[in-house]
């Protein structure tokens, strides 16, 4: 059958992929390079300097566009360098409706940098359609949607965004970090571009920082492209090589997250000691709904409320953690433990922060793949 059909467990190992040409190199090669030798002015073989291209990158961004259902794959140095690139896709005067409840880094590259170049976001919540509606005019161009959202875990409508995004002639961009396309592939639903921070689940590992577009319209990747080459902030080779090496074994770890997470949800939730827990799999939350019909499963992601907490008892809760580390980041391997107030989202500014639930005693918890029973022991101490 070839390897056009394959289901995605068998596109996560060879998307994309063909043996090394030279060697026949299973795994390909690591290629640390900066530029290529030419036999006469122009006379390559495909690549002339690792910025504008690098063979091992292109490895990468056949696999990310293979596993996310697309045509074409861009890989970055960062996730945020990815988001960088859509928004340079903007003009000044140009308006930005984003979901409110973000990854902190994102609010601070829309705020802090390009505000100030004359492009203009609004944030809200992305539940409610209406509220996206009364947000767009004629200076709209972008939706901006993360789903689940970081930290509180809300599932927003990509049929839904996308379809009000068709009606008022604007590009959907999707940040797919929490669901990986393990759960979700936002293109198979309508958006324009999905993005990545390849940090998370793509790598797996929590040994690499990496960002990652893709896209099916060849104009729009022709432009991210020129984005990409002009501004530079590219994935290295060996970095690439750490990704596509993660994507390898994405269909494993993620069924293993969300039967972790799912057991950890149940368990906060039968704790005396817990007042809220944000996770899209019990039937109570709000989109429920909307995540059984376009998530797979729940991720390994969820937040919580300590009863009567403050940040001293959340602080303290994350510090008495010993299999959870208390660190930035998730979607690897290892649990990690986070603080959003103090930690990923204290660029936002507190107000704004509350607004969207991100209160001072909430905790995230990145679920990783050990055993279960570790993490609750560990959980359970840490409540007392
Ligand atoms: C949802 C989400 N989007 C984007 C980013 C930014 O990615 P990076 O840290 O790879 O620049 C992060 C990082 O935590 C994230 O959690």
């Amino acid at each position: 059958m070839g390897k056009k059909g394959l289901g995605f467990n068998s596109k996560t190992i060879h998307g994309g992929q063909e043996p090394d040409k030279a060697y026949g190199a299973v795994m390909p090669p690591i290629y640390q390079t900066s530029t290529y030798a030419q036999t006469t002015p122009g006379g390559h073989k495909g690549y002339e300097y690792s910025r504008s291209g690098n063979p091992t990158r292109t490895a990468l961004e056949r696999s990310l566009a293979s596993i996310e259902n697309g045509k074409h794959g861009l890989a970055f140095a960062s996730g945020l360098a990815a988001i960088d690139a859509v928004i340079k896709l903007l003009e000044p005067g140009d308006e930005v409706v984003s979901t409110n409840d973000l990854y902190g880094g994102s609010y601070r590259l829309f705020r802090q940098v390009f505000e100030k170049y004359g492009i203009g976001f609004h944030f809200v919540g992305m539940q409610n359609l209406e509220s996206i509606e009364s947000l767009i005019n004629e200076k709209t161009k972008l939706l901006w949607v993360e789903t689940p959202t970081n930290p509180m875990m809300n599932v927003i409508d990509i049929r839904a965004a996308a379809d009000l995004a068709k009606k008022h002639d604007l590009l959907l961009a999707v940040d797919n970090t929490f669901a990986t396309p393990y759960l979700q592939r936002p293109l198979d639903m309508g958006a324009d571009i999905v993005m990545h921070s390849a940090t998370k689940y793509l790598g797996g590992h929590s040994d690499v920082v990496v960002g990652a577009l893709v896209v099916n319209d060849d104009e729009l990747a022709e432009k991210l492209y020129f984005l990409q080459n002009a501004s530079g902030g590219v994935c290295g080779p060996m970095d690439s090589f750490l990704v596509l090496r993660g994507i390898k074994t994405l269909h494993v770890r993620m069924q293993r997250h969300c039967e972790n997470c799912k057991a950890i949800a149940e368990f906060l939730q039968s704790h005396p000691g817990i007042d809220k827990i944000y996770w899209p799999g019990f039937p109570a939350h709000p989109n429920h709904d909307v995540a059984i019909r376009q998530m797979s499963d729940f991720g390994g992601m969820l937040s919580f409320i300590p009863k009567g907490g403050s940040f001293d008892d959340a602080v303290k809760i994350v510090e008495r953690l010993q299999v959870f580390t208390l660190a930035e980041s998730l979607g690897g391997v290892e649990s990690l433990a986070g603080h959003p107030a103090s930690m990923t989202h204290a660029s936002i500014p507190k107000e704004e922060r509350e607004k969207s639930g991100v209160v001072d005693s909430l905790i995230r918890l990145s679920v990783g793949i050990e055993d279960v029973k570790d993490l609750i022991e560990d959980l359970e101490q840490a409540l007392l």
